[in-house]
């Protein structure tokens, strides 16, 4: 009821009277009264004049189930939604969802996590009431090797989020960090479960720095946020909800070919590392090379020093600018 009552609320200008409001949604004048009452002490500033009815005059950025739900434009993208004040990390609490039957396109948003993961064993910070932590829950039909190709799905998703909210020019650094003003806005981790051959689920966690206005000394040269380069409060929910909107639109391009044949050439089109020199992290060492964008695979295609075509898939090697992170 909140939620419906939230989306109507935000869809007029006008003020929309309680009668209209228990007409349309079929309930009582106490309900529809008691759902106004929580969202104010949610903290939305709703206006109540008697002759007239209710009207939303601010939602400051209140992320919770009904709000986000209130947000989405999506057909099963985030149209189930699994949302935590706190929790360890949504991308455990999704693949709990994927071990118990949780359907395709679930979406476990969490406001602080206590156990934040990051790629490589490496922890993600994950402070209270300023970023968003969302992790979607898929069961493709596709082969395992070929699931690492949607955390590129997911990067592409994200900065076209982030550009169509904030206006701000996020770009990706292969194959899934976004970029703003050379620093890191934004982390995805993929991770599955699988048998031989065929997948049993996937969870993709996103972590957007959004409205974080400081970071540990540890990460703050390499850091950065919505916020601090945009110079304004950012509605998280408005970006979840925007983020899954793209997302459910790539998959859908993604999933016809199974592979990144209909999306490669918008990823490369925001590609920071595009025709540029970088450097090569493998285990055995590293090289300089110049990269020239991904293939319909996802892999970075680069030329090396001595003119060879090289063809890096990314669960193999980190990359970085030649002068430091980009
Ligand atoms: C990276 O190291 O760049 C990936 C960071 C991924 C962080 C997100 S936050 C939501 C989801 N839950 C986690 O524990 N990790 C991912």
């Amino acid at each position: 009821m909140k939620t419906k009552i939230l989306r109507a609320l935000r869809e007029s200008s006008e003020y929309i009277s309680g009668q209209h409001l228990c007409d349309q949604f079929q309930v009582s004048r106490t309900a529809v009264w008691k759902a106004i009452e929580q969202l104010k002490r949610e903290g939305y500033h709703i206006e109540a004049v008697r002759s007239k009815g209710y009207r939303l005059i601010e939602s400051p950025d209140i992320i919770s189930r009904a709000e986000i739900k209130s947000m989405m434009e999506t057909r099963w993208a985030g149209q189930e939604v699994c949302y935590y004040d706190k929790t360890d990390s949504t991308n455990i609490q999704a693949k709990l969802g994927g071990e118990n039957g949780a359907a395709h396109g679930t979406l476990f948003v969490a406001d602080r996590q206590e156990a934040g993961r990051g790629r490589r064993g490496r922890s993600w910070e994950s402070p209270r009431g300023v970023c968003i932590y969302m992790t979607i829950l898929l069961r493709p039909d596709i082969e395992p090797s070929k699931a690492p190709m949607l955390t590129l799905v997911m990067a592409l998703s994200v900065a076209e989020g982030i550009r169509e909210q904030t206006g701000l020019a996020a770009e990706i650094k292969w194959p899934n960090d976004i970029i703003l003003n050379k620093k890191k806005v934004c982390g995805i981790l993929t991770e599955m479960s699988t048998e031989i051959e065929y997948i049993n689920y996937v969870v993709t966690g996103v972590g957007i720095n959004t409205n974080q206005e400081r970071f540990s000394e540890e990460i703050k040269e390499r850091a950065t946020s919505l916020f601090i380069e945009g110079g304004s409060c950012v509605s998280r929910s408005r970006l979840i909800a925007s983020v899954m909107k793209r997302y459910e639109e790539n998959y859908g391009t993604f999933m016809r070919t199974k592979d990144l044949s209909g999306l490669y050439e918008r990823y490369n089109s925001l590609l920071v590392n595009l025709n540029r020199d970088v450097r090569i992290l493998e285990t055995q060492g590293e090289y300089e090379a110049y990269a020239r964008g991904i293939n319909k695979k996802g892999e970075l295609i680069v030329t090396t020093a001595d003119g060879k075509e090289k063809h890096i898939f990314a669960g193999e090697v980190s990359v970085r600018g030649i002068y430091g992170y980009v």
